[in-house]
C-alpha cells in the first residue's frame, strides 16, 4: 500500500512523466509497479544491490541504476535529456537516498519520502538542491483509503498488472518468525509471508 499509494495517490504521475524510485525492498518495488500503473514511461530504479536491480527491472523499472558505483542523479539527468527527473520516491530509509532524490528531481518536480530513520538524527542536503519550486513531502502509508485502495490492489493482483508473488521470498511459520526478521535486516529477503497450517 505504501509503496502503490505513493505512485497512484501522491506522486500525481502523468501518463509519460520520468520516474526515480530509490531504494528497491518491497516499499520502492511497489512503488515502481505504482509508477508503472499509473503509464510512466521512464521509470528509473536505483539501489546498492544487483539483485534487487534485477527484480525492479521485472517488475516496470526501465532503468536500474547501483548507487555504489553510478550517480543517481546524474543517471536521472541522463535519462530525462538533463531536465530532472518529474517524480521522485524515497524508500531506502538513509540520508544518501533523502539527498539523491532532492538532486534528482526537476525543477517544479515532486520528491516523496516514504523511508524513515533514527528520528533523533539530522539530514544535511546541499542549499542548491532544495530550490527551484521543488515539492516535497513525507507521506505514511501511502495516503491509503483502505475501502476504497485494498480493492484496487486485490483486482490489479487477480488480473496480473501488480506483481505481488515475486515479493515473497520465502514462506515460513510462525516458529521460524525471528529468521524472517533477521533476512530483512541482512537484506537477503524482500518479504516473508508465516503461513499457518
Ligand atoms: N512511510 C511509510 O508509511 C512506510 C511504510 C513502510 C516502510 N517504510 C520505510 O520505508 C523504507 C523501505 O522499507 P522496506 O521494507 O522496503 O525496506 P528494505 O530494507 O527492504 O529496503 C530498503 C532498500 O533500500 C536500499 N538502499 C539503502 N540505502 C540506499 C541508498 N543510499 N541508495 C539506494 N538504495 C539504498 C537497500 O539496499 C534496500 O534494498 C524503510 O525506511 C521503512 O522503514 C515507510
Amino acid at each position: 500500500m505504501t509503496g502503490v499509494g505513493a505512485a497512484l495517490n501522491l506522486g500525481a504521475i502523468a501518463r509519460g512523466d520520468s520516474v526515480m524510485v530509490v531504494g528497491c525492498g518491497a516499499v520502492g518495488l511497489s512503488a515502481v509497479q505504482g509508477a508503472r500503473l499509473a503509464g510512466a514511461s521512464v521509470i528509473i530504479a536505483v539501489d546498492l544491490d544487483p539483485a534487487k536491480l534485477a527484480l525492479a527491472r521485472r517488475l516496470g523499472a526501465t532503468h536500474g541504476i547501483n548507487a555504489s558505483s553510478d550517480d543517481a542523479v546524474a543517471a536521472g539527468k541522463r535519462e530525462t535529456c538533463g531536465r530532472g527527473v518529474d517524480v521522485v520516491i524515497e524508500s531506502a530509509g538513509s540520508a544518501a537516498a533523502f539527498r539523491t532524490t532532492t538532486g534528482a528531481v526537476r525543477p517544479g518536480g515532486q520528491v516523496i519520502w516514504l523511508g524513515k530513520i533514527d528520528v533523533n538524527k539530522d539530514v544535511a542536503f546541499r542549499w542548491g538542491s532544495l530550490m527551484q519550486e521543488k515539492r516535497i513531502r513525507r507521506v505514511s502509508y501511502g495516503n491509503a483509503r483502505p475501502r476504497r485502495d485494498f480493492p484496487l490492489l486485490a483486482r490489479a493482483y487477480l488480473d496480473g498488472s501488480l506483481m505481488l508473488d515475486e515479493l515473497i521470498s520465502r514462506r515460513i511459520t510462525l516458529d521460524e518468525i525471528n529468521d524472517g526478521f533477521g533476512a530483512l535486516k541482512r537484506g537477503e529477503a524482500i518479504r516473508s509471508v508465516i503461513t499457518f497450517d
